[in-house]
């Protein structure tokens, strides 16, 4: 029998809590992002190392025989039918830089749906989760979205690609976007801009170019909060396009985005 989403939402809430403190009480307090060196980055990459390491471990310990899927390269196919998704830091850059926006992203999926979600994001003292049929909460208090913000009045969040060949286009579809509502923000954590719509923080979020593991977490907890999550023209949501509102707004917002889209995009 499948194990009960609460009971991985308490695991995955312990391991996340573990890598946080780890990721905040570790974080060297010189890091100069100015150096020329290389240095600043490698710390980060292995502070991101040193938190998915520390996250396995501690889901191992209790649960061995399950899959796990991370960004820093943890893969275990497992026999269980329950899979972790890892994102040991979602918001590098921003860890890099000493700013707060960025999560420990965990998701356990059970036979390949997301059941139980926590996105933790300890320098802001916040923590988002959710369990499927269970409802999102942001600090243990419910979370529950109405209906969405008219388009020319939303404020969207969006993010772009590391990848060079990726941000040209995304900044044209950004230009298209940018007259048609309120105003954008780029605050630098995919998971966290999907909580933030949960969380009314903003209206709606769209990237294309994310990874599983920067949304698997947080998509739970758009959904669970009443967020329509998905992807480009009835797709799931997908490397393609994450896009996530509450209705009308998600409707409107992706026929801009589907307009706005280049025909050809780079692989
Ligand atoms: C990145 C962040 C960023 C998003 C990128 C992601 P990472 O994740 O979520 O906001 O725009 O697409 O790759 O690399 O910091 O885990």
């Amino acid at each position: 029998t499948a194990p009960a989403p609460a009971d991985l939402l308490d695991l995955a809430l312990r391991a996340a809590r573990a890598a946080g403190r780890f990721l905040v009480q570790e974080r060297p307090a010189d890091l100069d992002v100015a150096a020329t060196k290389t240095s600043p980055t490698d710390v980060v990459t292995a502070m991101d190392r040193g938190s998915e390491e520390l996250v396995v471990r501690t889901l191992r310990a209790e649960r061995p025989d399950d899959g796990v899927l991370g960004e820093e390269g943890a893969a275990a196919t497992g026999s269980t039918g329950v899979r972790w998704v890892v994102d040991p830091i979602d918001g590098t850059v921003n860890y890099l830089y000493g700013l707060p926006e960025w999560a420990v992203s965990i998701a356990a999926e059970v036979d390949g749906e997301v059941v139980a979600s926590v996105v933790a994001a300890p320098a802001l003292g916040e923590t988002w989760t959710a369990t499927r049929g269970g409802g999102a909460h942001l600090d243990g208090r419910p979370l529950r979205r109405g209906r969405g913000a008219d388009l020319g009045q939303a404020l969207v969040a969006t993010g772009f690609s590391y990848e060079a060949r990726h941000r040209a286009l995304q900044a044209q579809v950004a230009a298209q976007v940018l007259p048609r509502v309120r105003d954008l923000r780029r605050a630098g954590s995919a998971a966290l801009d999907l909580c933030g719509v949960a969380g009314g923080r903003h209206d709606a979020y769209f990237e294309r170019g994310t990874h599983h593991w920067d949304v698997a977490a947080a998509a739970l907890v758009a959904r669970e909060a009443g967020v329509r999550v998905g992807g480009l023209r009835g797709a799931p949501e997908s490397e393609e396009l994450v896009l996530a509102a509450a209705d009308p707004l998600f409707d409107d917002l992706h026929a801009l985005l589907d307009a706005a889209w280049p025909a050809s995009w780079p692989a």
